[in-house]
């Protein structure tokens, strides 16, 4: 059985630590499901992870459906979610139902993400847990806005914070069941954590959070430029890159047990 929102909800309120990591297919899906975390985000950062793209904004609705369905075939436990992909909530509620309930109509995911929590956000994110879709809210390093924000790091001055502080209380307000806080100062986090009836899930955001989120492909070090905050466990691209160049070696090298065709000697024809 998968988890449920109550799950982790249940889980903040026993002190007992939320992993999320991402994934973008079924490979990477069937590595998130055999790590036991809780947590499965489909995460627009495939954009930049699988796609290529130099940010998240380019991947469209229909890509973010299809890598969905392909994760979807690998996850068991974990509660499996979606980022709502950018242009597909911005443009008003009606359009943010429609590109929400096609995750939950064609892919097994239990609930959306989305970024910001600007006053039109609040009203999609009204209308889409009235319809029954759950929202988990993202504030601090939004990559969506990044041509507004940068990539660095969020809410740096106690403005800033306070502004932020009224944001994520707005979003629990709104119902979002929880809210990742990225790239933010580790005293807001923590700070928010306790604020907050709701888990707080951080990437880049200190220790202190009801649980931990992270791009997979930083964590295994197969991502060219990783963000400061994410430290891989592994060079993951440097190690696939050597197994691949061994096996090209090798098959060059290796001592030929057939004779090469020559004129005298053709391929058989249909073999
Ligand atoms: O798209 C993504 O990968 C994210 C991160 C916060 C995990 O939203």
């Amino acid at each position: 059985m998968p988890l449920t929102i109550r799950d982790l909800q249940n889980y903040k309120h026993q002190g007992r630590i939320i992993t999320a990591l991402t994934a973008w297919d079924a490979l990477s899906g069937a590595w998130v499901e055999a790590s036991g975390c809780d947590v499965a985000l489909v995460g627009d950062s495939l954009a930049m992870v699988s796609l290529g793209h130099a940010t998240t904004l380019p991947i469209s609705l229909e890509a973010m459906v299809h890598h969905t369905q392909a994760v979807g075939r690998s996850i068991q436990r974990p509660l499996l979610v979606a980022d709502l992909p950018f242009l597909s909530y911005q443009c008003g509620a009606e359009q943010a139902v429609a590109a929400a309930g096609r995750f939950l109509k064609e892919t097994p995911c239990q609930a959306v993400k989305l970024e910001g929590a600007e006053p039109e956000t609040m009203a999609v994110i009204n209308r889409l847990v009235r319809t029954g879709i759950p929202v988990m809210g993202h504030l601090g390093l939004t990559p969506q806005s990044v041509h507004c924000l940068g990539w660095g790091r969020q809410a740096r001055s106690a403005p800033a914070q306070e502004q932020l502080r009224q944001k994520a209380l707005d979003l629990q307000q709104q119902g979002c069941f929880a809210l990742v806080l990225e790239h933010v100062p580790a005293v807001l986090a923590s700070e928010l954590r306790r604020e907050l009836k709701i888990p707080v899930l951080g990437i880049g955001a200190g220790p202190d959070c009801d649980g931990q989120i992270l791009v997979t492909a930083d964590l295994l070090g197969l991502t060219p430029s990783q963000p400061p905050f994410a430290k891989p466990r592994l060079q993951g691209a440097t190690m696939f890159k050597q197994a691949l160049q061994d096996w090209c070696h090798e098959q060059r090298h290796q001592e030929q047990t057939t004779p090469p065709p020559t004129a005298s000697n053709p391929p058989t024809p249909g073999c």
